[in-house]
């Protein structure tokens, strides 16, 4: 039998500073052997036995090997083999989970392993459970297995359930065993921030549309002065006043009108890191109505630039992070109404360049517009980069996989390279050029490169607005809204951009 141990240990709870749903599950991290437990977790490379399966092989008289045998297990990744009250074992039931080549794994991976962990586990009611990691032998060290398995199990676990007349089933506790416990701790700690931030811009995209207007993200936004963070929300009238006509028009279509919301963590006194958000609580496509396909029904996710950015700056405020980290976020909803702009208006950006509207559809690079002016003239980043679910052209080139990466900096492209690879949002450069598709003959730009590859021509119009900054644009359309659960994202807002953004932000030498 396995003995109880006291468990020297290192509790985090977690819980949610803001936010819609509750949803936390427990993680201790303990360097004792085991504890019981109704559910034990195990992990396996390949076939030769780790230490922990041979030991719990010869607990249960040989009961595991014949098990995998009969499973066919080859210790692949994502394998599971379940045993119902095994022999000697002092668990309900025991879960063997394969890790493929566990010297290959990175972080991302491990992410998986853990929503792989959390969605087996989703079946069954039981609350308390036990993973062990001896013999784990990753790239990253067992206590960052520990703390990156810790993030991935949470991650999945996240639901959405604000609508939903069944809540989701109790949350759950586990004891992840590890050699050291504190460090593994302090890891997660860092993760969970990551984490907290993820989950807002998820509530924020998953939210519906008459919920999440301008107004109440602003609201959601101001939240965040709680942690320390500097929140600024500038109104249709201040908007108009400072000149930037082209969020200030595509506000007009709804009541409220437009609003730029700024949260600022200074957490040093360098030039800042401006991340800018495209804010569309709802994109109808105004008098260009999305009038084919379904897309349209989607159509709340469209700021989720906006979300990723706040989210970020979230993640960085919960872990006090030495950053200077400010989002700029341009909100408005596209509607159709007699005071929304129309296909033919010419609108005045602060910039002072005028555009002629061919396509009220392509309203984002214009709220854009005034959101790049706007971060440079009133915080003079030292770097500037944009997140928007900018074009369906995006989508067609890239799918919802890979997000879209446009900058003139290569070694710009290649920090966010690197940081997509390591958290597993991965980005792809796409060519920044045909900016005479946007010659008009009434205005300075019109807002559709017709004739051109979309998300390219939409990338260029942005960057008529960036002026000497440095600066990446990130068009994440297809990526914001997940229609069903997929590794460490459930169905719904994805969140997508603060895990990359957070690993880029945190990774800048100082
Ligand atoms: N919000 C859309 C882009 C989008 C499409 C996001 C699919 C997520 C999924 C954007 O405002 C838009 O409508 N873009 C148009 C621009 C065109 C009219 C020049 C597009 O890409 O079709
Ligand atoms: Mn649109
Ligand atoms: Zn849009």
């Amino acid at each position: 039998m396995l003995t109880k141990k006291t468990l020297i240990n290192t509790a985090i709870s977690l819980s949610l500073i803001t936010g819609f749903s509750a949803y936390a599950e427990t993680f201790n991290f303990t360097n004792k052997t085991e504890k019981d437990a109704d559910t034990l977790v195990v992990f396996q490379a390949g076939e030769q036995f780790s230490d922990d399966l041979s030991r719990l092989d010869k607990l249960s008289n040989q009961q595991v090997s014949k098990a995998l045998l009969l499973n066919d297990f080859k210790g692949e990744t994502n394998q599971i083999v379940e045993l119902l009250m095994p022999n000697g074992i002092d668990a309900q039931r025991l879960i063997i989970v394969g890790l493929g080549d566990d010297k290959e794994l990175n972080a991302g991976q491990v992410n998986k392993l853990g929503a792989a962990v959390t969605e087996h586990l989703s079946q069954y009611s039981s609350t308390d459970i036990n993973i062990l990691t001896d013999g784990i032998n990753t790239a990253n060290s067992q206590i960052n297995f520990a703390a990156e398995l810790a993030h991935g199990i949470n991650l999945r676990a996240y639901q959405f359930d604000r609508y939903l007349s069944k809540k989701k089933p109790a949350e759950k506790s586990y004891t992840i065993q590890v050699t050291e416990p504190d460090t593994a701790s302090a890891n997660y700690k860092a993760l969970s921030a990551i984490e907290q931030g993820v989950f807002l811009a998820r509530d924020l995209t998953s939210e519906v549309p008459t919920e999440m207007g301008p107004v109440q993200f602003a609201a959601a936004a101001k939240e965040l002065k709680k942690l320390g963070v500097k929140v600024t929300v500038l109104e249709p009238k201040q908007i108009k006043k400072l000149g930037m006509g082209a969020l200030h028009a595509v506000g007009r279509g709804s009541a409220e009108g437009a609003r730029l919301v700024i949260a600022h963590w200074q957490g040093n006194d360098e030039a800042p890191i401006a991340l800018v958000g495209k804010g569309i609580t709802f994109d109808s496509g105004g008098y260009n109505i999305k009038a084919t396909g379904d897309s349209i029904s989607r159509m709340k996710s469209d700021m989720a630039g906006a979300a990723a950015v706040l989210g970020t700056v979230k993640a960085m405020a919960i872990q006090k992070a030495d950053v200077n980290v400010v989002a700029v976020m341009a909100m408005a909803a596209n509607m159709v109404s007699e005071t929304a702009f129309a296909p033919g208006d010419v609108v005045m950006t602060a910039e002072g360049l005028s555009v002629e509207v061919l396509n009220t559809d392509a309203e984002g690079r214009l709220v854009l517009a005034d959101g790049l002016w706007y971060a440079r003239e009133f915080y003079q980043p030292q770097v500037m980069i944009d997140v928007a679910t900018l074009t369906g052209s995006k989508v067609r080139a890239l799918g919802k996989r890979y997000t879209g990466l446009f900058s003139d900096d290569d070694a710009l492209v290649n920090e966010l390279t690197i940081s997509g690879l390591a958290v597993d949002e991965k980005v792809w450069r796409l060519p920044l050029a045909y900016d005479d598709l946007l010659k008009s003959p009434i205005a300075d730009l019109k807002n559709a490169g017709y004739g051109g590859p979309g998300a390219t021509t939409a990338a260029v119009f942005l960057q008529q607005f960036t002026g000497d900054t440095k600066w990446a644009h990130l068009d994440i359309a297809g990526s914001a809204l997940a229609a069903k659960d997929v590794g460490i994202t459930p169905a719904g807002g994805t969140g997508h951009g603060v895990r990359l953004l957070s690993h880029w932000i945190m990774s800048q030498d100082k």
